[in-house]
């Protein structure tokens, strides 16, 4: 279980003090909805060790994750638009998943494998300047595979794509998240990416989540 506690975090010069609690389950996405401004973003980049809280725990599985440096924490996050090296094809970008030294052989293998799972078998060639806004996202996804950490933070990650590759990697998230047992939690405004994905919703208002 991933267990946020009474998580205390203050923007500097700003009035309000956050102060967040939720759990989450493998396998399952949980969805962080509120309005512009309410501190979703906040709250992702307090659990991937972006900023410090000022109080409180972020637990996995009963371990703290809080008292780690962000590299170390075992997270993913995938934005509305992927930061992928343009200049590089699909698979150099997919493979900086993998640890340094780790054998060609076994790259090509593990690159191919997740390319197949996101259902982009063959682009690994292709400069990923020439990919389409799906296909990147899609090649983030596989580079995500193949860190396999189990915690996914999606800030918005459909918001530039049209409704129906928007459907499609929708779909592709919640099937991954079950195969894979990760903790997905997905901040999005649009109550259809909502609807379709989440098994918990929690909406953040005046620095509170509330479950609905
Ligand atoms: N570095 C910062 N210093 C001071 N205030 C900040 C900082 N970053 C964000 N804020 C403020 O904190 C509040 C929450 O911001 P945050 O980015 O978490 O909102 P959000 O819910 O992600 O909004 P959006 O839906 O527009 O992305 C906003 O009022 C914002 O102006
Ligand atoms: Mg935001």
């Amino acid at each position: 279980m991933l267990h946020v506690e009474d998580l205390r975090f203050i923007h500097p010069g700003q009035p309000l003090e956050y102060c967040f609690n939720f759990t989450g389950q493998a396998g399952e996405v949980t969805a962080i909805s509120g309005a512009s401004g309410s501190g979703k973003s906040t709250l992702l980049d307090l659990i991937a060790g972006f900023l410090e809280p000022r109080s409180g725990q972020i637990k996995l599985d009963g371990a703290d994750l809080a008292s780690l440096p962000p590299e170390r924490r075992p997270i993913s996050l995938l934005l509305q638009s992927e930061s992928l090296f343009e200049h590089l094809s699909a698979g150099r970008n997919i493979a900086l998943g993998l640890p340094p030294r780790t054998a060609k052989e076994i790259i090509r293998q593990k690159v191919d494998q997740a390319l197949g799972e996101v259902g982009l078998s063959g682009v690994e060639h292709q400069i990923a300047a020439t990919l389409s806004g799906g296909q990147k996202q899609r090649v983030a996804l596989a580079r995500t595979l193949l860190r396999d950490r189990p915690v996914l933070l999606l800030d918005e990650p459909f918001s530039a794509l049209d409704d129906e590759t928007r459907g499609t990697i929708r779909d592709l998230v919640g099937v991954l998240t079950r195969s894979h047992g990760w903790y997905t939690i997905l901040v999005s405004h649009h109550a259809d990416d909502v609807e379709q994905l989440a098994q918990r919703r929690y909406r953040l208002d005046e620095g509170r989540l509330e479950l609905y």
